[in-house]
């Protein structure tokens, strides 16, 4: 069995220390930097955008997994690119054209990743799952860190990962809001392969050992 991914959420890092953060995930356990960008209007939040990002990047060292939650993400998708972008995820619910998203995605380098929101089904994306490097299951809706993870998010994960089997798809799935030791197990339990966590690492008393027990436990 792979190695199960973990992947803090900067969303949650002190940003008057951001390069401290950054050096502490450089350092820990963990597997990606997950970057949240908002634009006020798909999500009812800002949080920060290209200059932050690049910021980040300068001193980041492991992959830099980016999830939009914004609008006409097609605008932005070669910016990403140039900003150092590993992985961008796009809404399902921002994209008109997904599957020319997805190929626009690819052609400028990086892997194409979709979020569903938690209303959205596991179906919409049966013709495009092949075309899909990895699925974002919102387990908030998106906006906020710190809100608390929904329980139907597990029936959607063993949905998914029922989808990417019967496709023949290497398709990875993350889960983004509320994770923390308490769902850790279940999730991976259920096909998740990346796990997204803002408040729980970042709120600890002592996030490098969170980061490193969060990571045992999904591997476990
Ligand atoms: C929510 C963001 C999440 C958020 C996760 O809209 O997409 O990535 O930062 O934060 P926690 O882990 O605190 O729920
Ligand atoms: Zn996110």
């Amino acid at each position: 069995m792979s190695s199960k991914l973990i992947a803090p959420s900067v969303l949650a890092a002190d940003f008057a220390n951001l390069q401290r953060d950054i050096e502490m995930i450089n350092a820990s356990d963990a597997d990606w930097f997950h970057i949240d960008i908002m634009d006020g209007v798909f999500v009812p939040n800002i949080s920060f955008g290209m200059p932050v990002l690049k910021a980040i990047t300068k001193h980041a060292k492991k992959t830099i997994d980016v999830h939009l939650m914004i609008v006409n993400p097609d605008q932005y998708i070669q910016t990403f690119a140039d900003l150092g972008s590993d992985i961008l995820t796009v809404h399902y619910e921002a994209c008109t054209h997904l599957h020319r998203t997805l190929q626009a995605i690819k052609a400028a380098g990086m892997k194409a990743g979709v979020a569903l929101n938690p209303h959205t089904s596991i179906n919409v994306l049966e013709d495009t799952i092949n075309d899909i490097d990895m699925v974002c299951l919102m387990s908030v809706n998106p906006g906020f860190g710190g809100q608390s993870f929904i329980e139907n998010t597990y029936t959607k994960v063993e949905q998914l990962k029922a989808l990417i089997t019967k496709k023949g798809a290497s398709t990875l799935i993350e889960i983004d809001g509320g994770v923390t030791n308490k769902n850790a197990k279940q999730l991976v339990d259920a096909g998740a392969d990346v796990l997204v966590a803002g408040s729980y690492v970042f709120g600890a008393t002592n996030p490098t050992d969170t980061v490193k027990d969060l990571k045992a436990l999904a591997n476990s």
